[in-house]
């Protein structure tokens, strides 16, 4: 495999665990990181081996403390176009399985935007999560002032962003931001459990309620209707459905 120089990468059993690897810069994300992980990502795509994704940050100190705030001093209005980090997390959430961020210490601007971008946030107790981007002169142009307000509702997010605020995982548990939280030394098995309670579900089951539940925010109900109605028209002809559930009837059976 590859080697990179800002993440490290391993892969067990289906299961891929990537890390952000800068402890020294608290895992701030910078171009070189983006672009190693559009190469992991389109890479672990079109092998198709992997069927679930942990990501998490080295270090204990963060999960990752936002983009490189050096980079983005320089960068121009027509590089904020470029949408550099928001293609990223929007390729994260696209990804046709599903994702964990593990989440130990910050997770603030970027960092918070990319575990919101994964299906499933784990935090440990000492976690903190924030948007705290307008104290930069800057907003969460990341996804940040659309995936916040999803998951933990229009006014929460409004008091999240303009206040630019850190919050505790407890609360973030409390507002919807995060699934679990476990004490901090626990996080990486909570995420590991979390993604084989997944794996252990039929892969393209698994891969068409993502994409369902994933149209119902982003492509409007209609759309969200027909994606679920077809996607259950492609499960119920799979092999994987009939055995499962052939399995079911015959242990019944023999009750
Ligand atoms: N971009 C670039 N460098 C960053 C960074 C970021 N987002 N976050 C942390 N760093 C760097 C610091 O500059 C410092 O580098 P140095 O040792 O070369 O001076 C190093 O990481 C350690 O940071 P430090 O602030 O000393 O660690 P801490 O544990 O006391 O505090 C944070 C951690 C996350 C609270 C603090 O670093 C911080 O507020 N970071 C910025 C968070 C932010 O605003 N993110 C949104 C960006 S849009």
């Amino acid at each position: 495999m590859t080697s990179y120089t800002t993440i490290l990468v391993d892969i067990e059993d289906r299961l891929a665990t990537v890390t952000f690897n800068r402890p020294h810069k608290r895992n701030a994300i910078d171009s070189t990181m983006v672009n190693e992980l559009h190469d992991l990502l389109d890479g672990l795509v079109a092998d198709g081996d992997v069927q679930a994704c942990i990501f998490t940050g080295a270090g204990g100190k963060a999960f990752v403390a936002g983009a490189d705030i050096a980079q983005m001093r320089e960068r121009t209005s027509e590089d904020a176009l470029r949408v550099i980090n928001g293609a990223l997390f929007n390729k994260i959430e696209a990804l046709p399985f599903p994702t964990i961020a593990a989440v130990q210490g910050y997770a603030l601007g970027g960092g918070c935007e990319l575990a919101m971008a994964c299906d499933l946030r784990v935090a440990g107790e000492g976690a903190k999560f924030g948007q705290p981007e307008v104290a930069l002169g800057i907003i969460p142009a990341a996804g940040g002032t659309q995936r916040l307000p999803r998951l933990v509702g229009l006014g929460v997010a409004k008091d999240l962003v303009l206040t630019g605020r850190t919050i505790d995982a407890q609360e973030a548990y409390r507002i919807g931001l995060c699934n679990r939280v476990v004490p901090d030394g626990e996080v990486m098995d909570a995420a590991r459990e979390l993604a084989g309670s997944i794996l252990q579900h039929g892969a393209l089951a698994v891969r068409l309620a993502k994409q369902a539940l994933n149209a119902s925010s982003r492509g409007g109900q209609d759309v969200g209707l027909l994606l679920e109605q077809i996607s259950q028209a492609v499960l119920f002809d799979s092999e994987d459905k009939h055995r499962r559930m052939t399995e079911f009837l015959d242990k019944r059976r023999k009750k």
